[in-house]
């Protein structure tokens, strides 16, 4: 910001969940100043990833939801704050696609009611706060839809295009979040990243739910062929990218953020397989890759996700620095040491949805050879292609408990 206003804090939405846990033991690890986490605690917020700052004056923990505006006021205006970085959502693609009311709920309404108590606080604010204020909306490079094998990577002249109701909830939020910026002139940053991975993620997600599942002795559950490529980001390089964002770009800004990191998904369970083999082999000496299953596609899966980063290059000078090969090892063995936090964070809840979303879901073993997909899997569709039908099934629902402040669950 140019002009920090010392003491105001950062308010974090989301900052028991995944991104936000990291961002928020990184911004007080880096002494950049005081924050309150505000989050909901859904099944994807786990006070667990706080631990290490529970008692740490900087650090105050409101459970609470982002669309209880008089909550939100509050907090405003108690802290001073001087920003917003908004984390929280549903964030689940599977979830979205099996539920999506509660996308829409949270990631549309909740993140309009927090742009509109942005706005009204931004009023009360004396000309220096008012200027370096800013509300940085974490979006995601899905809103851009599905790449082909040859089609230019995502910048942020891109048009949206989003194909899951997760990622149109998403694109409706940046939408809003822009027209707070052009129309009010809340100074809205926005930043769309690709895949993270690293610690304190939640495992429903790509690689912590195979690293769980591998030592469980449970099938690795590939979707379709497993030729989908995402481009992956080490969760501390996009924090870092977020505090230059929040800090060095001026409002209205949008940049696209990635790890120049593609990888096609059977390449990334394989891999993960080699890993677990060298670090913590199966007993009986079998690989990892024997429990690879592939298993019936993701309705509408995007096909590949890639990102054009030279904007934030140029203009923040900000690039990724973990290598995916190293940053995939130490995930693993954070892992491998963290068990007890798998554990902590599955909830009955988790136990349901893995049971609802993969127990029907047909699929061969791939062996160890890591052989062809079987007839039920089916290719997600490149940009341009229609969107296949699917079955949905009914959700579970996350609980949206009563605003209350504290380290207690
Ligand atoms: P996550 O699911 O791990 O965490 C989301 C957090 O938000 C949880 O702690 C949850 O309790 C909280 N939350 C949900 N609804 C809430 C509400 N109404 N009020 C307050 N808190 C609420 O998500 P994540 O992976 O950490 O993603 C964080 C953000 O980054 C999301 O906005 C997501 O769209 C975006 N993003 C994620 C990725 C990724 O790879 N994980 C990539 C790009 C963008
Ligand atoms: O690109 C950014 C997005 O990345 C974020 O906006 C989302 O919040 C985040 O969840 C993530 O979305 P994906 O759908 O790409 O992530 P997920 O980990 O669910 O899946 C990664 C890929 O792996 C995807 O192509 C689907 C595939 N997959 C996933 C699961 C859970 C499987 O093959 N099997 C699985 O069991």
């Amino acid at each position: 910001m140019s002009a920090p206003v010392p003491d105001g804090a950062l308010l974090v939405t989301g900052g028991a969940g995944f991104i936000g846990a990291n961002f928020v033991l990184e911004w007080l690890a880096g002494n950049h100043g005081s924050v309150v986490t505000l989050d909901a605690l859904t099944y994807a917020g786990n006070l667990a990833s706080l631990a290490s700052v529970a008692d740490d004056p900087r650090h105050t923990f409101v459970h609470g939801d982002i669309a209880d505006r008089e909550c939100v006021a509050r907090l405003l205006r108690e802290h001073r704050v001087r920003a917003i970085v908004h984390f929280a959502a549903e964030s689940h693609v599977d979830r979205s696609i099996a539920g999506p009311d509660a996308f829409v709920k949270t990631n549309v309404l909740g993140s309009f009611a927090l742009l509109e108590t942005a706005r009204a606080y931004l009023g009360t604010l004396g000309q220096a706060e008012r200027e370096a204020f800013r509300f940085l909306q974490v979006s995601t490079d899905e809103v851009y839809g599905s790449l082909g094998p040859d089609d230019p990577p995502f910048s942020e002249t891109t048009a949206f295009d989003p194909r899951s109701p997760y990622s149109a909830s998403k694109a409706a939020a940046d939408h809003l979040a822009s027209a707070a910026w052009h129309t009010y002139g809340l100074p809205v940053l926005t930043t769309h990243c690709s895949n993270n991975y690293g610690p304190f993620q939640f495992p429903e997600k790509l690689i912590p739910l195979m690293i769980r599942n591998a030592r469980r002795g449970e099938r690795l559950p590939v979707y379709g062929d497993g030729q989908q490529v995402r481009d992956w980001l080490h969760v501390s390089d996009h924090c870092s990218a977020l505090r230059a964002v929040l800090t060095r770009a001026a409002p209205g800004a949008r940049y696209t953020i990635g790890g120049s990191s593609e990888r096609r998904n059977l390449d990334v369970v394989r891999t993960l397989c080699a890993l677990l083999d060298e670090l913590a082999p199966r007993a009986g000496g079998q690989s990892y890759a024997t429990q690879i299953a592939f298993v019936t596609d993701r309705p509408g899966h995007d096909r590949r996700y890639a990102i054009d980063q030279r904007r934030i290059a140029s203009d923040l000078g900000w690039q990724p620095q973990v290598r995916f090969e190293q940053g995939l090892r130490d995930t693993v063995c954070w892992y491998l040491e963290h068990e007890e936090w798998v554990r902590s964070v599955e909830s009955g809840e988790y136990r349901r949805w893995l049971d609802m979303h993969y127990a029907n879901r047909a699929g061969t073993a791939a062996g160890a050879s890591g052989s062809g997909p079987s007839a039920a899997a089916s290719p997600g569709a490149p940009r341009g292609e229609e969107p296949r039908a699917a079955a949905a099934t009914p959700p579970g629902s996350a609980a949206m408990p009563a605003s209350r402040e504290g380290h207690g669950r």
